[in-house]
């Protein structure tokens, strides 16, 4: 029996947020959810300790057990608490739930060398900071907290990862033992150690690749754990055919599916369940969250889509916003300042400049002119407005909604359309010009009278 206990009690001080740490989210995935993660892949049931903003970590982790801490008096408290939930006995992983860059190979290396009491994951750094020390001894290995260890402990370079596999009969019954430390009154896991050792039960596996290890306390470590992470992920798209063409620069959250031939430029950000099908091209500064692309559509740079559909063989942009409930059938074209929302756009519509579309269905082939807008807001409730296929749509129009222009049906450029305008008419509405004949030298002779200049 396999069982991961994640410990996510904690507030997280030194994020200074208000946000709890573990919920504090990488790449689209909140910290703790990795953890949870990689010991789910290795085959481990889970259980999580909870305490400071539990309800919203509980919720941030489905499919877990949950126990709860309160206050958090330090990890070996937090592993006291976590009893009712731990198994009787096989093997129990501990993790911290900030350590979001832990892979599930590992976990699996560490179940599987696993023999005794207690195996350690440590690693060896250059600066071993804020970790607790991990003392290899002949009279007995143990952990020292850095705050506590002495000039010669805290020289040691081994360092303790926070991830331990145990005996879970053992666990239980060391973690009662505990004794609090000053000044805070904390137990500490890290103290059962040394009871592993002295036992004869200990064992520290080395890990060679500190990254993977790193624990994250404060925004300058969550800024290099996103990037390793962010890494891995764009990585992982290139071995199957996404090109980037600057990776470090290209932000895919963990949600997101590409297909083969897309290509992402610099600045691109693709979250939540964002979908980009074969061949399309997503310009450079292009954020996209919950939003489909269809495959051979060219984003131009600077398009924000939320919650939009945009078909196949499609161009949109630079600079357009499609907002939630956009649908842009195959072939549609979309160009600059262009705003969309709850729109739907049938095949071959063309919206190339300046115009706000919201609540409308436009025909397929239907020609919008640079600044049309629907006025889809009276001050008191939303009308839809309906264009007919094939519709032409002159520049600077305002369709009063609720309306409905016909197919193939052509509105005079600077129409204020109030009312419907049937298939195939001709629809003009806007004040008659009138020219006076030398009307301007007149004026200006007024003008200047008046100022007396
Ligand atoms: C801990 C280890 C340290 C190790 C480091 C690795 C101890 C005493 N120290 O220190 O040896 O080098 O991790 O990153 O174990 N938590 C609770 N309840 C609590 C306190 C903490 O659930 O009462 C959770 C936190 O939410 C966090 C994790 O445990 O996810 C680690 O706590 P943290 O305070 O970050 O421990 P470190 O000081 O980093
Ligand atoms: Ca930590």
């Amino acid at each position: 029996m396999r069982h991961a206990l994640i410990l996510a009690a904690g507030k997280g001080t030194r994020m200074c947020s208000a946000l709890a740490k573990v919920l504090h989210p990488l790449c689209g995935r909140p910290m703790a959810e990795w953890a949870v993660e990689a010991a789910r892949q290795a085959g481990c049931t889970l259980s999580v300790v909870v305490g400071h903003q539990a309800d919203a970590v509980r919720e941030a982790l489905p499919g877990c057990s949950f126990a709860v801490q309160d206050p958090p008096l330090g990890t070996g408290h937090a592993v006291q608490c976590a009893l009712d939930v731990l198994p009787l006995e096989g093997i129990v992983l501990v993790l911290p739930g900030d350590a979001p860059l832990i892979r599930a190979e590992t976990l699996e290396a560490l179940l599987e060398s696993h023999r005794g009491l207690c195996t350690v994951l440590t690693m060896s750094l250059e600066r071993p900071g804020a970790y607790g020390r991990f003392i290899r001894s002949a009279e007995g290995s143990y952990i020292v907290e850095a705050a506590h260890a002495s000039s010669e402990e805290r020289a040691v370079k081994e360092v303790n990862s926070g991830i331990y596999a145990f005996d879970a009969a053992w666990l239980r019954e060391q973690v009662m033992g505990l004794k609090p430390h000053a000044p805070k009154g904390e137990y500490y896991l890290t103290d059962v150690i040394e009871a592993a050792s002295a036992a004869g039960g200990l064992s520290a596996v080395e890990h060679g690749d500190p990254d993977e290890l790193m624990g994250v306390n404060d925004r300058v470590a969550l800024a290099s754990a996103e990037a390793v992470l962010r890494g891995r992920i764009n990585r992982a798209w290139m071995a199957r055919g996404v090109s980037m063409r600057d990776p470090d620069r290209t932000y895919v959250d963990v949600g997101v599916r590409l297909a083969q031939d897309v290509r992402l430029e610099p600045g691109v950000i693709l979250s939540g369940h964002t979908v980009v099908e074969e061949g399309s091209i997503i310009g450079s500064g292009c954020v996209l969250h919950d939003s489909v692309v269809g495959a051979g559509t060219v984003l131009r740079p600077m398009v924000v889509a939320e919650g939009a559909r945009i078909g196949g063989q499609c161009s949109v942009g630079p600079m357009a916003r499609l907002r939630e409930g956009t649908v842009l059938e195959p072939t549609v074209r979309v160009g600059n300042f262009v705003e969309t929302k709850k729109a739907h756009l049938h095949s071959g519509v063309r919206a190339g400049h300046l115009s706000y579309l919201g609540d409308c269905e436009v025909g397929a082939g239907a020609n919008i002119g640079a600044g049309t807008i629907t006025c889809n807001y009276d001050g008191w409730g939303k009308h839809r407005t309906s264009i007919g296929e094939e519709a032409f749509i002159g520049s600077n129009t305002a369709l009063v909604a609720p309306v409905s222009v016909g197919a193939r049906s052509i509105v005079g450029a600077g129409s204020v359309v109030t009312e419907d305008v049937g298939d195939e008419d001709l629809a003009v509405g806007r004040g008659r010009q009138r020219n006076i004949e030398g009307g301007a030298p007149k004026l200006h002779a007024r003008n200047r009278r008046r100022s007396g200049k």
